[in-house]
């Protein structure tokens, strides 16, 4: 009878739980056809689009020697998708958010304050955190 139980339970908890991408492998995935396997934006479908991806190498050399974190992360999920006064605002990168959702991690953005965020994002900006020129 006990087995009966316990059984179910675990698989639920191998569907809630699935091996998380590392920020590299999420990176692989979703960014470097745009931005390139290094970051620089310089991915094959880079050509094709109407605005040129962010070269994601110089975002710390860009902010004054501070990695951008906290913007780093509103803009892959979304948050910041809308720049004004590029494209009458619209830009080609999509939102990540709905694809990022899963286990959350306090996470101090440099407020002092840990927010919980969720894994796969924080590691994706560290991940771009390596590299940093
Ligand atoms: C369809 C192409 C495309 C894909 C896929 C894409 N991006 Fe972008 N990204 C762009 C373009 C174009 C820009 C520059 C315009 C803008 O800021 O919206 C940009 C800008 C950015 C910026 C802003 C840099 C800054 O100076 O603040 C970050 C950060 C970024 N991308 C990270 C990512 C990450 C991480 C992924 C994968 C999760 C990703 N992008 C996927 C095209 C793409």
């Amino acid at each position: 009878m006990r087995y009966m139980i316990l059984f179910p339970m675990l698989a639920l908890a191998a569907c809630v739980d699935p091996e998380t991408p590392t920020g590299a492998e999420d990176f692989a995935t979703y960014c470097s056809a745009c931005h390139g396997r290094t970051g620089k934006g310089d991915g094959g479908v880079a050509a094709t689009l109407p605005q040129r991806p962010a070269d994601l190498t110089r975002l710390t050399a860009g902010n004054g020697g501070v990695f951008p974190a906290t913007r780093v992360m509103a803009k892959i999920w979304g948050y910041t998708g809308v720049r004004p006064g590029e494209l009458n605002g619209a830009s080609p990168m999509p939102e990540f958010g709905s694809l990022l959702q899963g286990d959350l991690v306090p996470y101090d953005g440099g407020d002092g304050i840990a927010t919980p965020t969720p894994a796969r994002l924080v590691q994706l900006a560290e991940f771009l955190r390596t590299l940093q020129d």
